[in-house]
This record gives C-alpha cells, structure tokens and sequence, in this order.
C-alpha cells in the first residue's frame, strides 16, 4: 500500500513538473489563429454595445476613416455631423428624402451624391457628384445592422438622440470576409468588386481621390501596377496623399482576380 502511495505522489509530481517545464520553457507550437469576426449577437445587445460595433465598423470594415480623417482632409470630419445635419436638410442644395439627423447620416451612406458638401464634390461637377463610394456596395457593402450601428455611432458622438432601438430580429447576413462574392470573371468587375472606383476614374466611374486610371497602361509598366495595388506605399503617385489606398487588396482579392485587374489597368491606354 505504502510502496502504492508513493508511486502516485511519484506521478503527480512528474505530471505537475512537466506541465510547469512545458508552460514556461516551450513556447507554444501555432500561433494563435487570427481573430474571426464575431458573429453579431443583437438579441442580447445593449445600445452601448451596438454603437461600440458601430465605432468598430467606422474605423475598420467600413473604411470611413480613409478618408474621414484630420490628415488627409479629402473629407469632412463627423465628430458634429449629427449636429450639421439639421442645416444641410434646410440647404436648397439637398435633394434627399431624409427627415432627421440619423436619416441624413444613413443616406450619406447608402446614396452619397443626395447631398454633397459644397468643395468636397467631384471635380468638375460644381458639388453635384460625391466621390464617397456606396458604402452598401462593392467591396465596403456594409449590411443594414452594419450601416444601422455606424449611424448610431456618429450620432453619439455629436451628442444627439438616438431615434431608434438595437435592430433585434433583424436577420444578419453576415458576409465573410474574402468570401463576399464570386470571384470577378473580367478586369472590369475586379474593379467594381473591390471598389476601385470611389477613388479613381476607371472602368466607367468617376472617383477623384486618387489618380485617373483610364490611361494608366500607357504610363506605367505592369511590374509597377503590380506593385502599386499589392503594396501602395511602394510608391507615391505625384500630388496624391499617400497611405490612402487600402494596403490589404493582396490579401483579399485571388490570384486569378489580381492577374485579371494587372491585365485590364495595362490595356487602359
Ligand atoms: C473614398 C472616401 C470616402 C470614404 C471611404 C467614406 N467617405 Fe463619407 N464622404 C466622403 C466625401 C468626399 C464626403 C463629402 C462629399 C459628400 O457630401 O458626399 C463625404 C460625406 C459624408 C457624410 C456627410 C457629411 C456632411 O457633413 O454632411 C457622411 C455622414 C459620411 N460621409 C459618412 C461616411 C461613413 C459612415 C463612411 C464609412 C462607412 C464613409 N463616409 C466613407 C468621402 C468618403
Ligand atoms: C480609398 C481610396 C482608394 C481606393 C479604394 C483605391 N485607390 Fe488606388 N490610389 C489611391 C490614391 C490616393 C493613390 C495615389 C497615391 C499612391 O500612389 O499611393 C492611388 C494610386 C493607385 C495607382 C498608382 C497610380 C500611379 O499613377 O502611380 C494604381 C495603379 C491604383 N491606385 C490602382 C487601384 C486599384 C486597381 C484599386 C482597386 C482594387 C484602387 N486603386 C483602390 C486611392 C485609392
């Protein structure tokens, strides 16, 4: 029994020991994987919660903050929009159906030409052609809780009443990442697809925030269109800011969709 005992307390200190050596002296064999998108659970949200999302959204998925932001200045800042508001519905510019500051703020969103900020429009359209993509659609495409929770953000944050509740009920779906659609079968659609066009002229549309492309392939060989939509800051077009394009299109666009766009942006001459 004695000669028992001991073989047990013998064990559990080996295993004891061990589990000590292998927690501090091994480090861990996988990296942790990279952090999935939670699932949005609103049916236990509160509204703190929900406009936390919305700040999430706003400088993250959303990509507002590329161009909302105090350095780059290709866009109003919106700490007080839920304030302007009010003005810019009373303005005979306004052509938008929107009653109410949250209203206002989610059809910048959804429709961004019913009002354009007087200097901010498109060049050459006297304001009447916002260059802020439809953040519903392409590669942004926020769904309705999305847009909804940024809407109740930017109103906390110019102080205003929330006009509505945690859209409960409301199906979610969600799109994962990278898997938002089929893969685009021609250049043009890699361009629709990932947005391209709310900052640059091509393919039919007319974003001013970067350089136009509709000549690109006349002026920079394919090595360097490679490079200018894989690592942006690679090189800096003249007279654009840099750190504006979005440095993730390698990772989310598949090799097949990259070689389709290279092709498309050489041909544009
Ligand atoms: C590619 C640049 C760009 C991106 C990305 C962008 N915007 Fe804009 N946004 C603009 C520009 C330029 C204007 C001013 C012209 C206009 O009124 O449409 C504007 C205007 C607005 C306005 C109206 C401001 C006012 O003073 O009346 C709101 C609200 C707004 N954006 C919200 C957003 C939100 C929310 C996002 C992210 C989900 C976003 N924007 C993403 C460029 C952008
Ligand atoms: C949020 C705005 C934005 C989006 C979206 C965007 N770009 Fe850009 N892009 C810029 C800016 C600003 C520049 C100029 C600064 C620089 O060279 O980085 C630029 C530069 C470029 C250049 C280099 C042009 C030159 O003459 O050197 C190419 C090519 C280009 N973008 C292609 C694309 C393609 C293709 C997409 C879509 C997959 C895209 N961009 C999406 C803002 C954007």
């Amino acid at each position: 029994m004695k000669i028992f005992f001991r073989v047990i307390v013998f064990s559990v200190l080996t295993i004891v020991l061990y589990m000590l050596f292998a927690t501090q002296y091994i480090p861990p064999i996988n990296p942790a994987p990279p952090p999935k998108e939670e699932a949005l659970n609103l049916g236990a949200m509160t509204m703190p919660q929900f406009i936390a999302l919305g700040e999430k959204i706003f400088n993250g998925k959303g990509t507002c903050t590329l161009c909302h932001n105090p350095v780059v200045k290709r866009a109003p800042l919106l700490e007080s929009v839920a304030v302007r508001a009010n003005e810019r519905l009373k303005d005979p510019r306004y052509k938008g159906k929107a009653k109410n500051p949250a209203d206002y703020i989610e059809e910048s969103m959804r429709e961004p030409s019913a009002y354009v900020v007087a200097g901010f429009g498109v060049t050459g359209t006297n304001d009447t052609v916002s260059p802020m993509p439809v953040i519903t659609a392409g590669a942004i495409g926020l769904n309705d809780v999305e847009v909804k929770a940024v809407v109740a953000y930017l109103l906390q944050l110019g102080g205003a009443e929330i006009p509505f509740e945690v859209p409960r009920g409301q199906p979610v779906a969600e799109k994962k990442e990278g898997q938002a659609a089929a893969p685009a079968k021609t250049g043009a659609e890699v361009v629709k697809k990932y947005g391209c066009g709310g900052c640059h002229k091509i393919a039919g549309e007319a974003g001013a925030i970067g350089p136009d492309l509709t000549k690109i392939g006349a002026k920079r060989n394919v090595e360097y269109l490679r490079r200018a939509v894989l690592d942006p800051d690679a090189d800096i077009a003249q007279g654009f800011p840099g750190g504006m394009m979005p440095k993730d299109f390698g990772d989310k666009m598949t090799a097949g969709e990259f070689k389709l766009l290279v092709e498309f942006l050489a041909k544009s001459k």
